[in-house]
């Protein structure tokens, strides 16, 4: 037990790309797999955010857009999202929730990865053959989840301004009311979490990123996971499709 956990924070690990409606659990699932492998959880949302709270030009344009629940445009997207991957942190791979979220932008991820990612680990392993030469693809779990339940998540989510961790007043409140079981921060409610914004934001999913799940269907590294059931549940056949991703790509991941 003890030498699986060391094996899986010592190993290569995806790319994972978990998508989803807002609400799926992107973020909820994506900490899970920070625990178990020891690999970046990167959230466009959360860099947003950022960029928004610093008031950078990017920060700037994103405000207005991401207040009426629409995408950011995939040209002010693909630098922020560059300059995350290369970072020493992802070397042995990340997970990446909310990215892709347009067809453009798994076009995008795919030359980055080749160009920036494999050829990289391929340089520092240069003995491995060219077959198994570190190009392992994106691992793709898509988050199925009834709509109903996901107006009840997003309109019931609270997370932690200190340490990020998240709540849900219907399905996981903390200890006590409104306050972080760890550090006892104040709950926060997201800008984006009211019901007329939310339908925006679900709007754009349908229109924008579903052809994302298109795109990876096609090529067949789309896995969906029903996600309407319990977190544990949930990351217990996450972790089963990342493992078994692992073993298929025989040492490249
Ligand atoms: P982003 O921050 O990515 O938001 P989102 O995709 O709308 O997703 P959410 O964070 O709302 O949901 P989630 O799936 O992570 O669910 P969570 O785990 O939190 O994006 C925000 C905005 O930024 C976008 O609208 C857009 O403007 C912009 N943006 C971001 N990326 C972009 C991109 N690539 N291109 C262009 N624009 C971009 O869970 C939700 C709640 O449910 C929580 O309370 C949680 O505790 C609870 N919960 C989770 N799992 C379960 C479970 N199994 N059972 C019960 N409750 C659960």
């Amino acid at each position: 037990m003890a030498n699986q956990a060391a094996n899986d924070t010592a190993r290569n690990v995806g790319p994972v790309i978990l998508l989803g409606p807002p609400g799926a659990g992107k973020g909820t699932q994506a900490k899970q797999i920070v625990d178990r492998y020891g690999v970046p959880q990167i959230s466009t949302g959360d860099l947003l955010r950022d960029h928004v709270g610093r008031g950078t030009e990017l920060g700037l344009e994103a405000k207005a857009i991401m207040a009426r629940g629409e995408l950011v445009p995939d040209e002010l997207m693909y630098g922020m999202v560059a300059t995350r991957l290369r970072e020493a942190d992802c070397q042995r791979g990340f997970v990446l929730d909310g990215f892709p979220r347009t067809a453009a932008q798994a076009g995008w991820l795919d030359a980055f990865l080749e160009k920036e990612v494999f050829e990289n680990r391929a340089e520092k392993n240069p003995g491995k053959s060219p077959e198994k030469s570190e190009r392992c693809p994106p691992v793709v779990i898509q988050l199925l989840v009834d709509y109903t339940q996901l107006l009840l998540r997003l309109t019931g989510r609270r997370s932690c301004p200190t340490c990020g961790r998240l709540y849900n007043i219907h399905f996981q409140p903390p200890l006590v009311d409104e306050l972080c079981d760890v550090d006892e921060s104040k709950l926060v409610i997201r800008n984006d979490d009211r019901e007329e914004i939310i339908s925006e934001r679900l709007a754009a999913y349908e229109k924008q990123t579903k052809p994302v799940a298109d795109y990876y269907r096609l090529q067949r590294r789309l896995v969906a996971v029903n996600a309407d059931r319990p977190r544990e549940e949930i990351a217990a056949q996450v972790f089963g499709v990342i493992d078994r991703h692992c073993l298929d790509s025989q040492g490249a991941c």
